[in-house]
């Protein structure tokens, strides 16, 4: 483990190295405990440094067995050797030479899985973003880019199969059992895309014809007798590849592209060249095993990754700095390709939906970054949902300011001008400008400043003079380190909306840019005058989601009811209602505060019945409308002293008034949304089992609720439905026979699939109220959980800690304290996942004062314990500050 040096990298420190690496040959001779790896490099010394430089390569925790200089054996006294860095302190004068480096690695020790490890005794790697120097000493940095030659040996029995990047080339016997094979790699690359995988996996093959007639062979490789579980990746990845000749004109540029699933890994998974290296949870489904949520998320990251061959590979980042140049691009990539898979409306809600509950509030609280950060201590902390889900969010803006063919005019250009380079968010940003001949100055704030910018609207009508004025303030918020925020370009996309939902036409517009229904907010304030308006309009604000922002609008009720029933934006519409439902749930939760019990409006709880009933909205969007805001989203938009308790008990009573109000409908509807056909994972089927099982969530808690769950759990014939109804049993009937049944029985038959015993961990983790700690305790010893296995460890403890407000927050602060010890118990293994599972108290300082003090005690027991890793330490430091 790689303890903190304390050191912080700074953007402004970033130069060029004083060499390069053009060429990198490697060879592996694998085995568990004791593999070799030869590194070759040709060096060469970039023009004008002088020829005396000393040449510093990184490493991390590495054993040098051997070190020649074009072919001679270095002398120690011309060297600095350290496990964490190898200096050649007079290299040769000539301007390339050659370096041989020879290290000792063990795989099967390594847990942090970073470098190269074994996995369900498969040797993988993954090297992003500083896993490259874990194998041999080099220039382990983004813009040091090589070409690659990768020569693997193994024993042929354990590992049959030997990959590398880029293409196949010789492969034989060597004797005494050996075998090898050789990749190369023709386009130059970062050593964070390196990967190496060798084992005795099943192969599912298939090809693409590329867009110019080539042909590409493909390979998903599997755990042996899981073959059948990776149809669905590989379909997803030739609509993946066709996409990206369609929408962005991007080809593939290898022979092969392979794609291996690991069922140990950090990440969701890695854009490797020609090998991706998944995360199984991200590649294997069937409807037995897999929910409609795992069907989305494999597809969506099936893609992602393919995705990135283009945007991270072909052109990548300079330095980390710039992780939003591939990430936030590529995630926007994805998003759009999953919008046009799918349901654009509906995806647009849920990429919302999980913006607002992962990057509002890293962006709200202490842990707050820009996009484009310009510090770091360690850059795994900063693979966030801000440079991910908002850096795809300012590519949005970006279309949204442009219009679409501008877009991809500058898109083309990108493509163009920086292939083959380690670019930044600087030449991103002027491809658009050049392009487009637009100044992109102001906007490119979004990259540099934190926050979430807040706009405060407030409306009024002159009738006489048929003039209609919206008022705009904008503000963003101070963040750490940050006090004084400037002022952003925030394209905010509106309508104006009359009786019967139509828009309302005006003659004129001043006080602002207006353009295509986009209002361009530029200043602190604008008044926006609408003339030739001759009644007062409802006004959709932000519609689509145009900008990142949270609003604070003036906006009367009867507006609110009218705009869900009635805006034509089906993204707003659901925000109305969205809205209806947050301001009531506040509303009840300061009732609980006072001891009073909440009453709810008829209108709100009969406009709930009458969009499950609306036969012109999608099943998808009707789910995604009835399913109340959760508890950590009410808890972040009361933003202070928060009570989880009251909360929670606010959200329980709404949802038993709507279902005690449309008792009738939603069972008649739940009733005809039954699966006739057979199973088929597409977002229109989806959408009816997602409808139906929000539906029996409210059903559950009606008397006879828990015998309708018990009967949807045995009757179910998918995985969707079986893990929803016992999420409802779990949760909604705890504890009662029916929840144990169906608990016992599910255990029983998945007891040998560990990614379905996630989902059982997930489902108990999540029971809210005070006995949770002890329930997730106590399966932290059930013989399916690992502390080793980062998605076991995600799915009991990482979900207690983010996805329980009751359980985890209780309040004597147990939840807290078993979770410091469990964060410090994972941390010795991977402190990776031990400093992403720390991140789940970022939130402690909107806590009630009570819950705050224990909240800070357990950050103090992890801050104060010996040998933190750099991952930890920088996570609860900050958090702490
Ligand atoms: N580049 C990967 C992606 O597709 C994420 C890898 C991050 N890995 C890490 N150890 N920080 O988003
Ligand atoms: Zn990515």
């Amino acid at each position: 483990m790689r303890t903190d040096t304390g050191q912080v990298f700074k953007l402004e420190d970033y130069r060029p190295n004083d060499y390069l690496i053009p060429q990198t040959n490697l060879t592996f001779r694998l085995s568990p405990e004791a593999t070799i790896v030869t590194a070759t490099l040709t060096v060469e010394r970039r023009e004008g440094v002088a020829a005396a430089a000393p040449l510093v390569l990184d490493g991390d925790g590495l054993t040098l067995k051997r070190i020649e200089i074009d072919g001679k054996k270095a002398k120690p006294a011309d060297l600095l050797v350290t496990p964490d860095q190898l200096t050649i302190l007079k290299p040769p004068a000539a301007r390339r030479f050659q370096l041989l480096i020879e290290t000792e690695l063990a795989p099967a020790g390594n847990e942090a899985l970073m470098g190269l490890y074994r996995s369900n005794n498969v040797y993988c790697t993954q090297c992003e973003a500083e896993g490259f120097r874990r194998i041999t000493y080099f220039l382990d940095r983004p813009d040091i880019l090589s070409v690659y030659t990768v020569r693997i040996e193994a024993l042929r029995d354990e590992a049959p199969l030997l990959l590398s990047n880029g293409n196949p080339g010789d492969k034989g016997d060597i004797g005494d059992g050996w075998h090898y094979a050789v990749w190369h790699d023709p386009f130059p690359k970062p050593s964070y895309l390196f990967a190496l995988v060798a084992g005795n996996l099943g192969q599912v093959a298939d090809s693409f014809v590329t867009m110019s007639g080539r042909k590409v062979e493909l390979g998903i490789y599997v755990e042996r007798g899981k073959e059948k579980l990776a149809g669905y990746a590989m379909d997803a990845l030739k609509r993946s590849m066709r996409w990206d000749e369609e929408a962005f004109g991007r080809e593939y540029d290898l022979d092969v592209f392979n794609i291996v699933a690991v069922s140990d890994f950090n990440m969701g998974a890695m854009e490797n060249k020609g090998l991706n290296i998944f995360n199984d949870k991200y590649v294997l489904a069937d409807e037995e095993t897999a929910t409609d949520a795992d069907f989305a998320n494999i597809e969506a990251i099936i893609a992602h990754e393919y995705f990135h061959n283009w945007t991270g590979n072909r052109i990548t980042c300079r330095d980390w700095f710039q992780l939003c140049l591939k990430e936030g691009l590529t995630v926007f990539r994805d998003h759009e390709f999953s919008a046009d898979q799918r349901s654009r409306a509906v995806k647009r809600i849920a990429e919302v939906r999980t913006l607002r509950a992962h990057q509002f509030p890293e962006d709200q609280g202490p842990l707050a970054h820009p996009v484009r950060p310009r510090r770091y201590r360690e850059i795994n902390n900063f693979y966030t949902a801000t440079v991910y889900e908002k850096g795809s969010e300012v590519v949005r803006m970006i279309r949204t300011i442009l219009g679409a063919d501008a877009f991809r005019a500058s898109m083309d250009l990108y493509f163009e001008r920086h292939d083959g380079e380690a670019a930044t968010i600087e030449d991103f940003i002027k491809v658009f400008e050049d392009a487009s001949g637009r100044d992109l100055s102001q906007f490119a704030l979004w990259y540099h400043q934190a926050g979430t910018p807040n706009l405060t609207v407030s409306s009024t009508h002159n009738a006489a003079a048929q003039e209609f004025t919206l008022e705009i303030e904008q503000s963003v918020p101070p963040t750490p380190s940050e006090s004084r925020k400037r002022l952003m370009h925030i394209p905010l996309a509106f309508g104006l909306i009359g009786a019967g939902g139509k828009p309302v036409a005006y003659s004129g517009v001043e006080g602002a840019g207006v353009e295509d229904g986009v209002i361009h907010l530029r200043k602190r304030r604008h008044m926006v005058r609408f003339s030739g308006v001759a009644e007062r309009p409802a006004v959709s604000l932000n519609r689509g989601f145009s900008a990142p922002v949270t609003l604070s609008v003036e906006q009367k009720a009867d507006d609110q009811f009218f705009l869900a029933r009635h805006d034509s934006d089906a993204f707003s519409r659901w925000q109305a209602f969205n809205t209806l439902l947050t301001d009531a749930l506040i509303a009840a939760f300061r009732e609980f505060l006072g001891g009073k019990q909440p009453v709810f409006a008829t209108r709100l709880t009969e406009l709930a019945g009458s969009i499950a009933g609306d036969d012109t909205l999608e099943h998808a969007y009707r789910a995604l409308a009835l399913a109340l805001p959760g508890d950590a989203d009410i808890a972040r938009d009361i933003g202070k002293n928060i009570d989880p308790d009251a909360i929670h008990a606010a959200r329980q009573t709404l949802a038993l008034a709507i279902a005690m109000a449309n008792a009738e409908l939603f069972s008649e509807l739940y009733h005809s949304l039954a699966d006739k056909a057979a199973f088929s994972p597409d977002a229109a089927s989806a959408g009816r089992r997602a409808l139906r099982n929000t539906l029996l969530d409210y059903l559950s808690l009606l008397p006879g609720g828990a015998a309708l769950a018990a009967g949807h759990f045995q009757s179910a014939t998918n995985m969707t439905d079986r893990a929803a109804a016992l999420a409802v049993l779990a949760h909604r009937h705890h504890a009662s026979p029916e929840a144990n049944k169906a608990l016992a029985a599910f255990e029983k038959t998945y007891a040998s699939d560990p990614l379905v015993m996630d989902k059982w961990f997930q489902i108990q983790a999540s029971v809210p109220g005070p006995q949770a700690v002890d329930t997730v305790r106590a399966l932290t010893a059930h013989p399916a959980f690992s502390m080793a296995n980062p998605n076991r460890v995600r799915s009991l403890i990482g979900t207690f800690s983010s996805a329980n407000q009751t359980g985890f927050h209780r309040a004597d602060g147990e939840g807290y304290r078993f979770f410091a010890q469990t964060v410090l118990e994972v941390e010795k293994r991977n402190p990776q996942v031990a400093a992403r599972l720390a991140t789940a108290l970022r939130s402690w300082r909107s806590l009630e004062p009570g819950r705050q003090a224990k909240a800070r005690e357990a950050l103090l027991s992890i801050a104060n314990a010996e040998n933190l890793s750099a991952d930890l330490r920088d996570i609860v430091e900050r958090t702490l500050a």
